[in-house]
């Protein structure tokens, strides 16, 4: 949603996907913020947003395809946006998949800990080494090299640490190693991450991201100023990284 009202905040115009039926948070995340837009007496940016649906087919071949007519549906009424963001599920699915071939780029959030880098890479009983990438990070390189081979351009594939410590730990400059390395390996660019905030849990209700609250919301004044100056520079390297790519 960050990317998304970011995106929107540079001037342009941006459509989004979710394609996380089952949880669809980031469908309710707009639902609040139109909500919300319309308590206002001022306008807030609103993306075109369209949820695609899992299909009850009982076959797999029929429900495949109705997916995928879901989602080129989606894509279709997006074509005069600037941005299309797609959002996926956490977990290995057919729409997860379809969303992973048509992405540009693709941004991979991780929590900061051993255990969620397991997602990317099998490491070593000390957590040291490397011993080769994971199963997620096999489908991506899958996915691009199909892209390949359809003729299209490799995926630009970020990796983004979330929920990161303030403190400088040990664990955490370890993993800022490890991932840095796999990056190298594997393709991927490490962005610098967004730290373990209360305020990206707290701005849901209202669809609202730290951008909009740098704009003083009239009612939204709860934020100390330097927490979400901090927050707003770490949201926008994201944006950077992502707008670097697309302006080369
Ligand atoms: N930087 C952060 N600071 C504080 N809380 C965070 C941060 N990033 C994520 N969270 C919280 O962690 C939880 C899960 O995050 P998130 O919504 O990004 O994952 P998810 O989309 O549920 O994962 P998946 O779709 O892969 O199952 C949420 O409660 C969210 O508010
Ligand atoms: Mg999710």
């Amino acid at each position: 949603m960050h990317l998304i009202v970011g995106l929107m905040k540079q001037g342009h115009s941006v459509g989004c996907i979710d394609l996380d039926p089952r949880q669809a948070t980031l469908t309710h995340y707009v639902q609040n913020r139109v909500r919300y837009a319309a308590t206002l007496d001022h306008a807030l940016e609103l993306p075109r947003h369209w949820l695609v649906e899992v299909s009850d087919e009982a076959d797999r071949s029929m429900a495949r395809d109705e997916e995928t007519r879901g989602l080129a549906a989606a894509i279709e009424g997006m074509q005069d946006r600037d941005y299309i963001v797609i959002d996926t599920p956490g977990s290995d699915t057919f729409l997860s998949r379809l969303g992973h071939v048509v992405a540009d780029t693709l941004i991979t959030p991780l929590n900061d800990s051993f255990l969620d880098l397991d997602v990317l890479v099998r490491l070593d009983a000390d957590g040291r080494n490397i011993l080769g990438p994971s199963a997620y990070s096999r489908t991506v390189l899958a996915r691009a090299a199909r892209r390949r081979a359809l003729g299209g351009p490799a995926p630009d594939w970020i990796v983004m640490r979330t929920r990161l410590a303030h403190l400088d730990s040990h664990n955490r400059r370890d993993l800022e190693r490890i991932l840095t390395d796999l990056g190298h390996r594997i393709g991927f660019r490490l962005a610098p991450g967004l730290s373990e905030r209360v305020v990206y849990r707290e701005l849901f209700t209202r669809g609202l991201t730290v951008f909009d609250v740098a704009d003083s919301l009239a009612p939204w004044r709860r934020l100390s100023r330097s927490s979400h100056a901090a927050a707003r520079r770490e949201v926008q390297a994201l944006l950077d990284m992502v707008a670097a790519v697309h302006s080369d």
